[in-house]
């Protein structure tokens, strides 16, 4: 069979139309765009992994930097990362030598809240980011982009987006992020103080020039769209978050990010990572995943709009089991004679290809690969192995899910102080944030190891009250002010 979508697979898994519209000529990866490259014959190839790598100049994740993780977190890297899923990365080695020596850094990654419908692929870095949390044992910062969603749309209302907001969250915690290490947040709603000071740093160091250069906006593009990337990059600033990192910008302007995503929101990030250069920020580091084939194949992305391109987070086991057996496009021959002499295309194959993000034992995938290439196995009997373990990982989410209510989503939404503790072996230097009584964060220096206690020592206690003092001095300074420019208009009125 042919390695893509074509005519002959059509017969086999009709195309919705909605994924026939994503060909396109050149292959296309941008936060608004994914698709692979069309062929002379129509058809369209896989996306192209090594030449995204090259364009954006990030760097592969080779087998050195597998072992240096393991060697430094004593952790067996996630199967994403045995497996190349998750491929790409700038700077990880940096994070790796922070956490090494103790130093402070946090998680960010985020979601576009365009529909209820959350699929398979969506999951997948945050599955990975949940790994990372556990692994590092850091702050994680989830980034709702309903302005996003509102902008880049020409239909979708603001309540609208607001609503998927509420539902993705809940979609998002049944994940499983631990609620004492994960603040999530909606633009809608946290924009504003020192993110929207960040915000507007980073805005006026990019110019409509860089952006269209970057995103490929042109005159009829809406400004708000031009401008939202300020907001997704301003997010990786810890300085953003005073309530988490606290307010010492010297010491938060410090701190990394870094950002697990899929490979098309790395444009974000490279502008990101120039300003923050340029005014002396710590850059984001990155960690990219491939995207999960929709199940017509290789070249064609998930979309949460057509039913028949994905596996939802809410099918039930018996609408995995059809869509996979009715849809998933297959590597295996068309004869079973032709199967048993030739043996199937594992590299084209949507259930093969499914069990290598899903199926966590690397000893039954190879042997499942052996088999189906020799043509032992055949194609019925590798969907239904694949159809076990989507069956087995939705089921999994969905127990999850029904847990989670509005009340949760308000405790992972509130703005709080965050509890972690780091790398076990080099415990980190835990700044102390102390809330105050208005809701502003102080914050103290705290001893090797002692993070987390809430307790203040006295040069803590000191410090607080100094800042109590000029606060208040503020204030009357600000009283003054305003009672001067009252009078003054009431003279001018007069
Ligand atoms: N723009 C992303 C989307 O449409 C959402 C997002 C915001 C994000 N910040 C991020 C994704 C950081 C990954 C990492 O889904």
């Amino acid at each position: 069979m042919a390695t893509s979508i074509n005519a002959e697979a059509l017969n086999e898994s009709p195309m919705p139309a909605a994924v026939q519209k994503q060909a396109q000529a050149k292959q296309t990866v941008d936060p608004y765009n994914v698709s692979g490259e069309v062929g002379e014959d129509g058809v369209m190839k896989a996306i192209d992994y090594s030449k995204l790598v090259e364009e954006f100049g990030t760097k592969k994740i080779d087998k050195e930097l597998l072992e240096r993780f393991e060697r430094v977190t004593g952790k067996k890297p996630h199967r994403f990362l045995r497996r190349g899923i998750v491929f790409s990365h700038r700077d990880f080695e940096l994070i790796l030598d922070r956490y090494e020596r103790g130093e402070p850094f946090f998680l960010y990654t985020g979601r576009g809240p365009s529909s209820d419908s959350v699929h398979v692929g969506h999951t997948i870095p945050f599955e990975f980011t949940k790994w990372l949390q556990d692994v590092f044992d850091v702050p994680l910062i989830i980034m709702m982009t309903d302005d996003e969603k509102y902008l880049f749309s020409e239909k979708r209302t603001i309540e609208e987006v607001q609503g998927y907001c509420n539902s993705n969250a809940k979609d998002i915690i049944a994940i499983g992020f631990d609620p004492a290490k994960t603040f999530i947040f909606s633009d809608f709603d946290f924009v504003g103080g020192a993110f929207y000071k960040n915000i507007v740093r980073l805005s006026k160091h990019i110019t409509l020039n860089q952006a269209r250069a970057i995103f490929g906006f042109n005159d009829s593009t809406n400004i708000g769209r031009i401008h939202f990337g300020s907001i997704q990059g301003a997010t990786s600033w810890a300085s953003s978050f005073p309530h988490i990192f606290g307010t010492d910008e010297k010491r938060t302007t410090q701190i990394p990010a870094l950002i697990p995503c899929a490979i098309d929101q790395d444009p974000y990030f490279r502008m990101t990572r120039d300003v923050s250069a340029r005014i002396h920020y710590a850059k984001p580091s990155l960690i990219h995943a491939k995207f999960l084939d929709a199940l017509q194949g290789p070249g064609t992305k998930m979309s949460a709009s057509v039913d028949e391109s994905a596996i939802f987070m809410r099918d039930t086991p018996n609408q995995i089991k059809n869509k996979i057996n009715r849809y998933a496009f297959s590597g295996g021959k068309d004869t079973l004679e032709e199967h048993r002499a030739k043996g199937g295309d594992t590299s084209v194959d949507v259930p093969y290809q499914y069990l290598r993000f899903f199926l966590e034992d690397d000893e039954e995938l190879e042997r499942i690969r052996v088999s189906y290439e020799a043509g032992e196995m055949l194609t019925g009997e590798l969907k239904a192995i694949c159809i076990r373990e989507l069956q087995t990982y939705v089921a999994g989410f969905q127990e999850r899910r029904a847990k989670v209510d509005d009340e949760m989503v308000d405790l992972y939404m509130e703005r709080r102080q965050l509890k972690w503790a780091g790398n076990p072996k080099a415990p980190i230097v835990v700044p102390k944030v102390v809330q105050q009584a208005d809701g502003a964060a102080a914050e103290a220096k705290g001893e090797q190891g002692e993070g987390g206690d809430g307790k203040l020592t006295k040069n803590q206690l000191k410090k607080l009250e100094k800042q109590k003092q000029i606060e208040a001095k503020k204030a009357q300074k600000a009283k003054e002010k305003a009672e001067q420019e009252a009078a003054a208009t009431a003279a001018q009125e007069a």
